[in-house]
């Protein structure tokens, strides 16, 4: 937290001394400088004023001021529109050091570096701004409202830059944004509520990011085929509803999430893919409806306080590739049904507290069971670490998750509300993996713009 104030504190400073340069080193302003070297009156009146060009609009965000040469001549008022967003933008830029946005002048939007046009879809014979594409382009600056004007846009990608703030209030106008990619950048604050509000938002990407609070319970509620959250600061209990959404990947990873895994994953069934919940910090048993997931090929629990057994329904995961749930508290005996999965590639169930294996689980192509309580196999936990924890029986009920199908027969008698026996919890040392954990990555843009629905 320490370092994300100082960065931001950084920006600012960036900015004053930007300005202060152009204040210093213009000729006409040169003589506002006192010879003392601290500030005149007037040179502090005109930084308050260009100040104040940085804090106005209606949301209390930086504003810019972009005027539009009369000469300028534009295909249509919709380029015209982007010209306007595109200039304020360059003006909200503080540092581009590929020289992206350097070709950004003048009325030929369309041929302005990582701009992308296409015919309208609601009049094919102009053409509208469908896409930018600036990743990778290391720029830092933030994303200024009238971004908002460009309502034809389908593709917004801007990862890996060094952009700061918040996400516009105006992105509410976007209603063809199919693929929304904000990751590896430095916004902060709550979840951008906006994107709940976008109609034709398919692909949601905020991972890397310093994004904290809670989810709208919303978003589950969303028609999304893609969410990557990772890597922000979320600190939330799952709600029920993550069952309702049709997304093929769910990517958590790298928050703090608590509670319970929704039994409502079950609900998933259909769609769902791949899903990484690692370093978070649930806590409860692995419901038995993860079993239903028959299409997932990923999945990814490992790094949280997850206990009790390895469910024998995870054997029905018939896709499954890529299972991970080292560093639990999980415990029992890995069942012969999850071994045998026809297309299990990859099992890491390390620093656990299993106490047994089905031998298939040894052939295996890679395969990781150290720091366990595995008799007869090497690098195992000691005989009294297990001896401790494996005395404390876990008591899935204990956690009160919801069940998946709401009308379930009346529950067993409460338990009584002890707490549930754990030992310490694992040490998560967990240095943060380059941004580039991508379980998917995404197609090169306009492969996506061609898939996409929105242009049929
Ligand atoms: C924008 O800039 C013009 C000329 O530089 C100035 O006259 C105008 O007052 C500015 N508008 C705002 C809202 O700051
Ligand atoms: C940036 O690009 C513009 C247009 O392509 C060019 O005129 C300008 O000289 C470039 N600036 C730098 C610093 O390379
Ligand atoms: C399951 O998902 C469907 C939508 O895919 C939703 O209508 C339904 O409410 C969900 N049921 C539960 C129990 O989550
Ligand atoms: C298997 O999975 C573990 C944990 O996700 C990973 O560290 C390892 O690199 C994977 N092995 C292969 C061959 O992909």
């Amino acid at each position: 937290m320490k370092e994300d104030i100082h960065n931001l504190h950084f920006d600012f400073l960036l900015l004053f001394a930007f300005l202060f340069a152009s204040t210093a080193f213009s000729s006409s302003e040169y003589s506002l400088i006192s010879s003392n070297g601290g500030l005149s009156d007037s040179e502090a009146r005109y930084i308050r004023q260009r100040q104040l060009l940085y804090y106005r609009d209606e949301f209390g965000d930086r504003g810019e001021n972009v005027s539009v040469d009369p000469s300028l001549v534009f295909e249509n008022p919709r380029i015209k529109n982007a010209y306007i967003a595109l200039q304020a933008w360059k003006q909200a830029i503080l540092s581009d050091p590929l020289n992206l946005t350097g070709d950004w002048v003048g009325s030929g939007v369309c041929d302005y570096t990582v701009v992308f046009c296409s015919p309208a879809l609601d009049d094919p014979s102009i053409r509208t701004v469908a896409g930018i594409d600036l990743n990778h382009g290391d720029i830092a600056g933030y994303l200024p409202e009238e971004l908002g004007l460009l309502v034809d846009i389908a593709l917004f990608h801007i990862n890996s830059n060094r952009f700061c703030g918040t996400v516009p209030h105006k992105f509410v106008n976007l209603k063809l944004l199919f693929e929304l990619d904000l990751s590896n950048n430095r916004f902060a604050g709550r979840f951008p509520e906006v994107v709940l509000r976008l109609p034709s938002l398919k692909f949601l990407d905020i991972r890397f990011n310093e994004f904290e609070g809670k989810i709208p319970r919303e978003l589950f509620d969303k028609d999304l085929d893609a969410i990557f959250i990772n890597h922000n600061r979320f600190a939330f209990d799952l709600p029920e509803n993550l069952g309702n959404s049709p997304v093929s990947v769910i990517v958590l990873a790298n928050n703090k999430f608590h509670g319970c895994v929704p039994a409502s994953l079950g609900n998933m069934s259909e769609t769902l893919n791949e899903i990484i919940l690692m370093n978070n910090g649930f806590r409860s048993c692995l419901p038995v409806e993860i079993g239903l997931l028959k299409d997932l090929t990923v999945l990814d629990v490992s790094f949280n306080q997850l206990m009790g057994p390895l469910t024998d329904a995870i054997g029905g995961m018939m896709s499954l590739e890529q299972l991970n749930v080292a560093h639990n508290m999980l415990s029992g005996k890995i069942p012969v049904s999850i071994c045998s999965l026809p297309n299990l590639q990859n099992f890491t169930y390390s620093y656990n507290f299993f106490t047994g294996e089905a031998p298939v689980c040894l052939n295996l192509p890679d395969l990781d069971d150290r720091r366990n309580c595995l008799p007869a196999r090497p690098a195992q936990r000691s005989a009294k670490q297990c001896k401790t924890f494996l005395s404390r029986p876990v008591d899935c009920s204990a956690f009160r998750c919801s069940p998946f199908v709401p009308f379930l027969p009346p529950p067993p008698p409460p338990s009584p509300p002890m707490p549930v026996p754990v030992p310490s919890p694992p040490v998560v040392v967990l240095s943060p993996p380059p941004p580039v954990y991508s379980p998917v990555s995404p197609p090169p843009p306009f492969f996506r713009l061609l898939q996409s629905s929105v242009l049929q």
